[in-house]
């Protein structure tokens, strides 16, 4: 198994490379960006006492590059997931149709990690993850849906991962039990799967413990030296708390009714994942 992070401007590579699975957590909208606080002493005079406002180090998402991921969504030969804030949700899925995916779902990250500090409305209570699956093109470039399978339980309403706190990591790292069920559920042992926005690279890491090829992009060169090490088994403590949780966890893959020949036959993917964790696990940590 190979897992690479590149360094450069994901724009700069080709849309198709070959990838099984898009897996990807690009820049939020401009409003998300402008609107990011965090909590701690104001620290212009605008800013609400109590409140800072937090630069996430690199740009909000543009046209442009949103339709870079639609393409690259596109030209995967199997799923395309693709983190969104809410607000912008239906304009990645609209892009992401028009240049010739199939859109079929948007899962809900029911996530909390901070009141709404301004205390004047309600918090953002989730995340979207927009999913979509590579389709025929007809020799008249009429589009048809394709054969899907994936690895989930049929009664999974939403993901529920608590969200990371505190300082050290990626402003916007995803936690690795989420990275480590994303892969799980949408790619098999052996498929490629591809992310350009490496960030940290906890999808990476997930690639790499559960026997997945993966390729990332990360335009900042620090974040993709320590993606590096990560991937390369430097873990820090949050990791290897999130990995053992993973490990133990246990779940019902038979969509809540009796267990079906394709529920039974994910309930052993997800099972030969943990297995393939928890060795990796024994590889590095002595009990
Ligand atoms: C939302 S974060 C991804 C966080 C990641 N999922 C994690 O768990 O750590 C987006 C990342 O994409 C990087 N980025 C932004 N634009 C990029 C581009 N055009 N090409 C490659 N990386 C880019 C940013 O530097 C940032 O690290």
């Amino acid at each position: 198994m190979t897992a690479v992070i590149v360094n450069a401007d994901c724009t700069s590579e080709p849309p198709d490379s070959g990838h099984d699975v898009y897996i990807t957590d690009p820049p939020f909208s401009a409003h998300v960006h402008d609107s990011a606080v965090s909590q701690g002493p104001g620290s212009s005079k605008n800013a609400t006492v109590g409140t800072r406002k937090r630069d996430l180090g690199f740009d909000c998402i543009t046209d442009e590059l949103r339709r870079h991921v639609a393409r690259t969504a596109a030209a995967s030969r199997r799923w395309s997931v693709i983190y969104s804030d809410v607000e912008s949700a239906n304009t990645m899925r609209e892009t992401c149709e028009l240049v010739g995916a199939e859109y079929v779902r948007t899962m809900p990250w029911v996530r909390w990690s901070m009141p709404q500090l301004s205390g004047d409305r309600p918090p953002q209570g989730f995340e979207a993850l927009i999913v979509c699956h590579a389709q025929a093109t007809g020799p008249r470039g009429g589009r048809k849906p394709i054969a899907k399978h994936w690895n989930g339980p049929g009664n999974l309403t939403h993901l529920a991962h608590r969200a990371l706190r505190g300082d050290g990591k990626h402003k916007c790292e995803k936690p690795l039990d989420q990275a480590l069920d994303l892969v799980s559920y949408f790619s098999d042992p052996g498929e490629c799967v591809r992310d350009d926005f490496a960030g940290s690279g906890a999808i990476g890491l997930a690639c790499a413990i559960l026997g997945r090829d993966y390729v990332g992009f990360e335009m900042s060169a620090e974040w993709a030296a320590r993606a590096t090490r990560l991937i390369g088994g430097d873990l820090e403590g949050r990791h290897w708390d999130r990995l053992r949780e993973w490990c133990e966890r246990t779940e019902d893959v038979s969509d809540g009714y009796a267990p079906t020949e394709p529920s039974r036959k994910r309930a052993a993917a997800r099972e030969a994942d943990r297995e393939r964790a928890r060795a990796w696990l024994a590889e590095r940590v002595t009990i």
